[in-house]
């Protein structure tokens, strides 16, 4: 009984990873591959109906095959990330509610959060600014690693921001995190140790030419003007102002960050390098901030 449980999960999971490879699907928003993103989509399944772990000797009943085949037909249909299918995205170990009003959560931050941004930090910050922060995953995390650190999640968005307040709510965070609604800095009011940020920087021809997966998040999330560079470059000329005396700014620029690089050659910026996979982070104190912006 064991050993055809056995083939039929594993059949199951290739003939869905042949199927998934077939479609000519994009795999960037939660997994990077078919065989991932097809564990995953079964797992689902089985967990919503009440079988706590994929195993390849899970029994499968026509019920989850049922849901299985669905949830395969629409991701093959309408190149929706699988995680709007199933509305939710891990993100630094952390399960979080996603749907198609934020970004599917990706940053390379995670790498840096789940080791407590050492060596970048000496001091555990206190008090975090998560700015353009989307569903929350980023400053939620914050709040996880950094268990005294009181958050502050802001975003221009005000349906992102009815993510986050789920998010919020699901890690019982009100406490200490809380959403802001503001453009960039404007309704911002305190001060911080250390400030996150995942902003737009995707330039518009170059968001013009992504997979049809991109095309089903906000583009608010991901374009912005003067080739990608608008916000980033406010968000560096803005931001020393809200950082406490030893705090710091850590921006992800993505594949755009040559272009950063190449308008403000005066700036010493450290790029990060991640084990991971993720490129375009930068580090810069609030001295550096002041000094250069
Ligand atoms: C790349 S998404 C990042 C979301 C989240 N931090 C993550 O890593 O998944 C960028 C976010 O910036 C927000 N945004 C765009 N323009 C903004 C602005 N001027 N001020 C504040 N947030 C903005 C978008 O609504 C979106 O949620």
């Amino acid at each position: 009984m064991q050993a055809s449980n056995k083939l039929i999960t594993q059949h199951c999971l290739e003939d869905m990873c042949a199927a998934l490879e077939a479609a000519g699907l994009y795999f960037g928003h939660g997994t990077d591959n078919a065989w991932d993103e097809a564990c995953w989509l079964l797992e689902t399944v089985l967990k919503r109906k009440g079988v706590s772990q994929l195993r390849l000797d899970s029994v499968l009943t026509v019920d989850h095959l049922q849901d299985v085949t669905k949830l395969l037909h629409a991701r093959i249909s309408s190149h929706k990330p699988l995680a709007y299918l199933l509305q939710e995205a891990w993100f630094c170990g952390l399960l979080f509610y996603v749907d198609e009003r934020v970004l599917v959560p990706r940053s390379p931050l995670a790498e840096l959060i789940r080791n407590q941004f050492e060596p970048l930090l000496t001091v555990a910050p206190t008090r975090i600014l998560d700015l353009c922060t989307g569903g929350g995953c980023i400053g939620i995390a914050c709040a996880m690693a950094f268990p005294d650190a009181a958050v502050v999640l802001s975003d221009i968005s005000a349906q992102a921001l009815e993510v986050t307040a789920i998010n919020i709510s699901k890690f019982k965070l009100a406490g200490r995190v809380s959403a802001l609604k503001s453009d960039l800095f404007e309704s911002v009011t305190d001060c911080f140790d250390l400030i996150v940020s995942n902003p737009p920087y995707v330039a518009v021809d170059e968001y013009e030419n992504l997979p049809a997966e991109y095309h089903c998040e906000p583009e608010l999330g991901l374009v912005t003007g003067k080739q990608g560079l608008e916000i980033p470059l406010l968000i560096l000329q803005q931001a020393a102002k809200y950082l406490n005396p030893h705090g710091v700014l850590l921006l992800e620029t993505g594949a755009t960050w040559p272009a950063l690089v190449a308008a403000c050659p005066q700036v010493p910026f450290i790029w990060i390098e991640f084990e991971c996979g993720g490129e375009g982070v930068c580090m810069l104190t609030k001295e550096q901030l002041v000094q250069y912006f």
